[in-house]
């Protein structure tokens, strides 16, 4: 009988988050440093054979969510191909996109025909200047493929905004009256010191209980649920559709209820955002491994997945770049 993938802590993973290139179009300052160009060769990068047979030995193991990820997906060329090969295979539920948006205009119809379920978008202010200083691109663009993602019938869509003290914490009730607007999910996220440009965000750090108590004061909240696999806790705005998520790793750290792991464009499997544990899979998959093996290897990687992330502790900090393994 086929494996299901649990963890020695007793953790069943059922939600890959697949970085499907490291590579992106704009550089936020808390995920790549300015001017960062030192990506992946593409040879280095799984093919969509290979990608497509690692998800299938997922999916055979009881994964339900795939997370196309990247650095920025869209800029994977074939990605519409990929997605429309995954989104068929067997015991798959759940297909979503975190992008940035600011090529989705062109793709976002494509997208939808091709099985993607779900999108969120990264969105951190709504002043193109300080989008501009933030990530380097034009906030235009990115508001662009988010109509166009609505357009093309996406629902939910979920914001991501990144909360960081003297950066855009004088706009978090105009974020969530531009998703009231629109109908949008928002989720407000804590800076993660990974690597030195996280580290760099982090000198921005807020602590999203503060974050909430201030909404509070202009919004009233009740118990809120929202589909999705990932960590975020959510309330809803009291007489409205809206949903806001909080995702604390720092302050409330989810690990307990971990269920995911994460796949480099390279081929490299990290049990966990917050540590190094990892195996290498790309030359083991092209060599001559059988689809048995491959499970039995993917099943024998969850040995390594920790309890949980440590960002207080300097000495386990992370050096890998978040593009690289897609956050
Ligand atoms: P849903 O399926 O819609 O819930 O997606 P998600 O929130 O899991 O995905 P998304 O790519 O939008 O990630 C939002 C934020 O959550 C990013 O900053 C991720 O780095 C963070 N995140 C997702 N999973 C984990 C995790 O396991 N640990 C930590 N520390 N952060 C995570
Ligand atoms: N801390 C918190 N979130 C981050 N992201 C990228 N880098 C960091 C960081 N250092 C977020 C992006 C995107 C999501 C996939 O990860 O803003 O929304
Ligand atoms: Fe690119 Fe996303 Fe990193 Fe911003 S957070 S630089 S959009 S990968």
């Amino acid at each position: 009988m086929t494996p299901q993938l649990i963890d020695p802590f007793g953790r069943k993973i059922e939600y890959l988050r697949l970085s499907v290139t490291d590579k992106c179009n704009l550089r936020c300052f808390y995920c790549l440093p300015k001017g960062y160009n030192d990506f992946n060769p593409t040879s280095q990068q799984l093919t969509q054979d290979e990608i497509v047979r690692v998800v299938s030995a997922f999916t055979e193991m009881g994964v339900r969510r795939v997370r196309l990820t990247g650095g920025e997906p869209l800029v994977r060329k074939d990605l519409i191909e990929l997605s429309t090969r995954l989104s068929r295979l067997p015991g798959l539920e759940d297909l979503s996109l975190s992008t940035n948006a600011s090529l989705l205009a062109q793709h976002a119809r494509g997208l939808k025909q091709s099985g993607i379920t779900r999108i969120n978008v990264s969105l951190d202010t709504l002043k193109p200047e300080r989008f501009r200083n933030i990530n380097g691109g034009e906030l235009s663009d990115t508001l662009e493929g988010l109509m166009a993602a609505k357009a093309a019938g996406f629902a939910p869509l979920k914001i991501n905004m990144v909360a960081m003290k003297g950066i855009n914490d004088d706009e978090f009730n105009d974020m969530v009256n531009f998703c009231l607007e629109h109908d949008f999910t928002l989720r407000f996220i804590e800076t993660m010191p990974i690597s030195a440009a996280g580290r760099k965000g982090s000198e921005h750090y807020l602590d999203l209980h503060d974050v909430e108590k201030q909404l509070q004061k202009s919004f009233e909240f009740i118990p809120g649920v929202m589909p999705g696999g990932g960590p975020a806790r959510y309330v809803q705005v009291k007489g409205s559709n809206l949903r806001i998520g909080f995702i604390t790793p720092i302050s409330q750290h989810f690990c307990e209820t971990c269920n995911r792991v994460r796949l480099t464009a390279s081929g490299t499997l990290f049990l966990c955002l917050g540590h190094e544990h990892m195996i290498e899979l790309r030359e083991t998959l092209r060599q001559d491994l059988n689809d048995m093996e491959l499970k039995t290897l993917l099943n024998n990687a969850l040995a390594l997945k920790p309890e949980r992330h440590n960002f207080t502790d300097r000495s386990q900090q992370v050096v890998r770049f978040m593009s690289k393994i897609g956050g």
